[in-house]
């Protein structure tokens, strides 16, 4: 009985219904594919065939069939499923929608995702809890890059249930071998892949062939029709012995007699009485009470949300994972991981993102990457950057340690997204393969003579003067100068110059944008080995992106990086020209010229900004003084009376 009978049924029946649904298997399943694949068509004919159109969304549809009119006359059941207007008119599926239908056997939730290119995104986020995947093919095209790239995907995922569906077959007059020869492609494509079932079934979806109801047009075909298949296959219910997992939401504390601790299971069961631990610190307690939206439970599942009460007061806070004292998950600040980059904007090693796992974020960086996927061969392949939807494996070192388990063995605990710290965009979806322990064995080495020390002994508080601006605009004149009038009034201080230290340290660099994050990310921290050593840094980089600069702030303690813009506009860079080089970008000569064909992300919120241009640098140079001076960065920290703290 489809949900239309029901509803027509009597109050009986409904509540019978219902109580037959709840009992009813679920499966979960996507679809993807290339554009006009036949996806939404597809997904249409199953709500359909299974009677899920209502009257009126029926009579819509004839209109809008009239109206968009793809198929002529008859209804277009694609319509029925892109239900944005945009979409319509652009004729592509922009977002991930889930939709829910069932029959006598199964309760089914689909994702329709999308199939262009960049919507790789889409893929992902819709792919992450399905239990299977469905393809679709052109039978005319055959497969694709984007259905390699999504079965990659789907199997990266963990998705271990996969239905190629070999669409528009009526186009190739229901040709059998046409269908044997993509099949065969794919299965020998695939073979790598860890699916335990993979069903390839010939079909339109736009006539109803082999969708719900078997064909008369393919004799030679002996297998399920989709709908037939996707009641039986068998998918394992594995999520029953997982271990307990709960990433703390918030501590719900609302007086001093009451600490619970809110959330969403994210595997396993929980009753009272359970030993659990919290994954970063070990300690452990055992639970006390279970409180969920309808009242107090002895235990709870996956899935749930509920507030858990433990018997000792322990130190737990939002982000802490809470797990099966048993079954601990793994704590680690570095780790392996496969990431599929989303963004526009490519990522670089070495550039801070923030990851998310759970319910906590830290800042994380691609420390290396070891490879990229060739999602057509396999083939590992080298790389400075990744780029929209490509797909490599990852080292990643975080600013804290975080509790995870390897995705193989949990889903939700094993993936991550990256977000990106300047727009808040996710631009990355991991999943972890292990933790790195290359690096726990070294310890930051507390010394005798800290900063502090060495500071009070030089006699001055000790920064890092970054000065940013385009190529010829001064930054190293000026720099000079404020490093020598400091010089002169018995100031210790170093100066980091771009063009020096590419002949060094940075000397395998060159220009591209992964390596001048590369050359900022090194700076930064010899910027911060020097103030550490108690001096005044002056640096002066181009340090032409945003994110780096915050990087290079970040190292040090606060207070302590005062960035200042040399704001020269771009004309007047040209017209010094100190060194000729923007006549040579001009000309071609030279490529990622800074402000020719690669950019400057001037600062949004500067220590300082200085207009250089018609003044004297000398003058100029005061401003950064004054500056100093007015924020007590010129004053003689206190020094210790008995020598103490040295
Ligand atoms: S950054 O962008 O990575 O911060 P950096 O300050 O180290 O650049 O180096 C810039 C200097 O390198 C410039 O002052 C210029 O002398 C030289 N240079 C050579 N090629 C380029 C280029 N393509 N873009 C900018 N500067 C270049």
């Amino acid at each position: 009985m489809s949900i239309t009978d029901a509803i027509t049924a009597s109050a009986e029946s409904v509540t019978e219904y219902i109580l037959a649904q709840e009992e009813k298997d679920q499966l979960r399943f996507l679809t993807c594919g290339s554009v006009d694949d036949g996806k939404s068509t597809l997904i249409g004919r199953l709500l359909y065939d299974t009677k899920l159109i209502f009257e009126d969304q029926l009579a819509a549809l004839e209109k809008d069939s009239r109206r968009h009119g793809t198929v002529g006359e008859e209804i277009d059941l694609a319509l029925l499923v892109d239900g944005l207007e945009a979409e319509r008119e652009q004729g592509i599926t922009i977002d991930v929608a889930y939709r829910f239908f069932s029959t006598d056997k199964r309760k089914f939730i689909v994702a329709d995702t999308p199939g262009h290119e960049q919507y790789t995104r889409n893929m992902a986020t819709g792919a992450s809890t399905a239990d299977l995947a469905v393809l679709l093919v052109d039978a005319r095209n055959g497969l694709m890059v984007q259905t390699r790239r999504h079965a990659f995907i789907a199997s990266l995922l963990g998705i271990r249930h996969v239905v190629l569906a070999i669409n528009k077959i009526d186009l190739v007059d229901y040709s059998q071998a046409r269908f044997d020869e993509i099949r065969a492609e794919f299965e020998a494509f695939a073979s790598g892949f860890d699916f335990e079932t993979l069903e390839a079934i010939p079909m339109s979806a736009r006539y109803g062939d082999n969708v719900t109801v078997r064909s008369d047009k393919m004799g030679w075909y002996k297998g399920p029709t989709l709908l037939e298949h996707l009641e039986t296959v068998k998918i394992g219910g594995h999520e029953l012995h997982q271990p307990f997992r709960f990433p703390v939401q918030w501590v719900n504390r609302p007086n001093l007699d009451f600490r619970g601790y809110s959330g969403t299971i994210a595997d396993g069961t929980v009753a009272v009485g359970d030993e659990l631990v919290v994954a970063a610190s070990g300690k452990t307690s055992r639970v006390e009470r279970i409180l969920t939206p309808v009242g107090e439970a002895a235990r709870a599942g996956a899935g749930e949300a509920v507030t858990i009460t433990l018997e000792d007061e322990i130190d737990i806070s939002r982000g802490d994972l809470l797990a099966s004292s048993g079954a601990r998950p793994d704590v680690a600040d570095q780790m392996a991981a496969h990431l599929i980059w989303m963004n526009d904007a490519p990522l670089f090693p070495g550039r801070p993102y923030l990851l998310k796992i759970g319910t906590r974020t830290v800042t994380a960086t691609v420390t290396e990457i070891k490879h990229k996927i060739n999602v057509n061969t396999f083939e590992h392949v080298a790389g400075k950057q990744l780029d929209l939807n490509e797909i490599a494996f990852c080292n990643l070192s975080l600013s804290q340690p975080v509790a995870f388990d390897p995705y193989e063995a949990n889903r939700t605990t094993g993936s991550f997204i990256l977000i990106d710290r300047l727009t808040n965009a996710t631009v990355g979806a991991g999943m972890i393969w292990f933790a790195l322990r290359r690096a726990t064995n070294i310890h930051w080495q507390a010394m005798h003579v800290d900063k502090q020390a060495r500071a009070t002994a030089l006699g001055q508080r000790p920064a890092v003067l970054w000065f940013t601006g385009l190529s010829g605009s001064g930054k190293s004149t000026i720099a000079s100068i404020v490093e020598r009038k400091l010089h002169l009034e018995g100031r210790h201080t170093y100066t980091l110059d771009g063009d020096n230290v590419r002949h060094g340290l940075n000397r395998d660099l060159g220009f591209t944008d992964a390596d001048r994050v590369e050359n900022i990310r090194r700076v930064g921290e010899v910027a911060r080995l020097f103030v550490d050593a108690g001096l005044i840094t002056l640096v002066s980089f181009i340090s032409p992106f945003r994110a780096e600069r915050q990087l290079a702030r970040d190292l040090m303690g606060e207070g302590d990086f005062i960035e200042i813009f040399v704001d020269t506009p771009i004309e007047e860079c040209k017209n010094r020209d100190p060194k000729g080089l923007y006549a040579k970008a001009e000309a071609g000569e030279i490529k990622n010229f800074t402000g020719i064909d690669s950019p400057y992300e001037a600062p949004e919120t500067p220590e300082l900004r200085l207009v250089n241009v018609g003044r004297d640098p000398e003058t100029v140079a005061d401003e950064v003084i004054e500056f100093l001076r007015a924020n007590n960065y010129l004053v003689a920290p206190a020094t210790s009376i008995d020598g103490q703290d040295i």
